[in-house]
């Protein structure tokens, strides 16, 4: 059943987010070049850039069906590409849950919620070799801006949608 919540997680909810990350790691440990680290959880509730304040982030939960499962994350950043664009740093769902178009329908949530709260673009940044990803951001909508960035050993293409 394609029935999600997003509730914003803190510290309280580290342990069940700590599994979460490591049951995600084939992605996790792609996209950092290193295995899933014991406090992951823990820096993915805090890390933001130097001149982001913690109040202009927020990490959802990802939530499905009646057993309340936490099933994926959502790392979010506002205003710090721009006023009005909210910066999505992280979509990971686990992998027994994809391809069953829940990444569809949380990104139409999110998209509500960013409209919501008055901003204009979204903007996200997926790595070489993510195809997988690639063709589900352009699928939702998602156009490349031509910009192209450094992350650790990768390179990542920066891709945005007007909402
Ligand atoms: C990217 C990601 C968040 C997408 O979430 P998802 O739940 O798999 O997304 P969806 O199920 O909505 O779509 C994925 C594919 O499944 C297909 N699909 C959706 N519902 C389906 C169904 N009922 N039956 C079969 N296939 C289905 C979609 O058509 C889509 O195919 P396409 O992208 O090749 O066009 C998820 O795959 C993920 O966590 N990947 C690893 C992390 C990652 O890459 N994050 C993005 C970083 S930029």
């Amino acid at each position: 059943m394609n029935v999600v919540e997003l509730e914003i997680l803190g510290e309280k909810h580290i342990p069940e987010l700590q599994e979460l990350l490591m049951r995600c790691s084939d992605y996790l440990a792609f996209q950092d070049g290193e295995p899933v680290k014991k406090d992951a959880a823990k820096d993915l509730l805090i890390s933001r850039p130097d001149n982001v304040t913690i109040q202009d982030k927020i990490v959802y939960g990802i939530y499905q069906g009646q057993d309340h499962l936490l099933i994926g994350v959502v790392d979010i950043i506002m205003r710090f590409a721009g006023p009005d664009i909210l910066s999505l740093v992280l979509l990971v769902i686990e992998p027994t849950f994809r391809g069953k178009g829940l990444g569809e329908v949380v990104h139409k949530l999110l998209e509500e919620w960013a409209h919501s709260n008055k901003f204009s673009r979204i903007r996200l940044g997926v790595l070489f070799d993510n195809e997988k990803g690639h063709r589900f951001w352009k699928r939702v909508g998602y156009e490349e801006t031509g910009e192209i960035k450094p992350y650790l050993a990768h390179k990542f293409r920066v891709l945005e949608k007007a909402i």
